[in-house]
């Protein structure tokens, strides 16, 4: 059985990682969308409710499984898991050098465990979770860029805070 893993903070997901899940799910028999803490950035939403929006948004993929990947690095979460391949996003070349240094440090970690890159979708090439933040922050409409679902759980956080 083949396994790959999906690793990202996805705070929140949006439509290019979505695009990113379903294409990647093809690819392996089974799929793992990890949702990992980026100690370099800020979160906005818990692990827990990042992990329940996914698992709503993704409950249609059956061979994709939604996990949380906590105090562990990611090529160690992965072979527990199965799965020697991460997949990651390339949006455009500015992606390249981060990209290019995360691939190589797991290499370096554990040369079992392969990344691929897959270009996103030229739909989505100019989104990220922090602009999508940014526009909700301001009070700006972000329904082209993530699921309402996940539109409303901003909004709604935006409003306790
Ligand atoms: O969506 P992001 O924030 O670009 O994802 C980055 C992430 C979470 C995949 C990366 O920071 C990660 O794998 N962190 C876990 C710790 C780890 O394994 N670090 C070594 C690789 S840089």
């Amino acid at each position: 059985m083949k396994k790959g893993i999906y690793p990202g903070s996805f705070d929140p997901v949006t439509y290019g990682h979505i695009d990113m899940i379903e294409r990647a799910s093809k690819m392996f028999d089974k799929l793992y969308v990890s949702i990992t803490e980026n100690i370099n950035k800020k979160s906005f939403f818990t692990l827990e409710e990042r992990l329940d929006l996914l698992k709503k948004i993704c409950q249609n993929y059956k061979n994709v499984e939604i996990v949380v990947c906590q105090n562990k690095l990611t090529v160690d979460f992965a072979l527990e898991l199965g799965a020697n391949v991460i997949v990651r996003g390339l949006r455009a070349v500015t992606d390249f050098e981060y990209e290019l240094q995360m691939a190589s440090t797991n290499h370096q970690l554990n040369s079992n465990v392969e990344t691929v890159f897959m270009m996103t979708n030229t739909d989505y090439s100019f989104l990220s979770s922090s602009m999508v933040k940014e526009i909700a922050y301001i009070g700006g409409n972000v329904n082209k860029f993530v699921p309402k679902i996940v539109e409303d759980k901003i909004k709604e956080k935006l409003k306790k805070a």
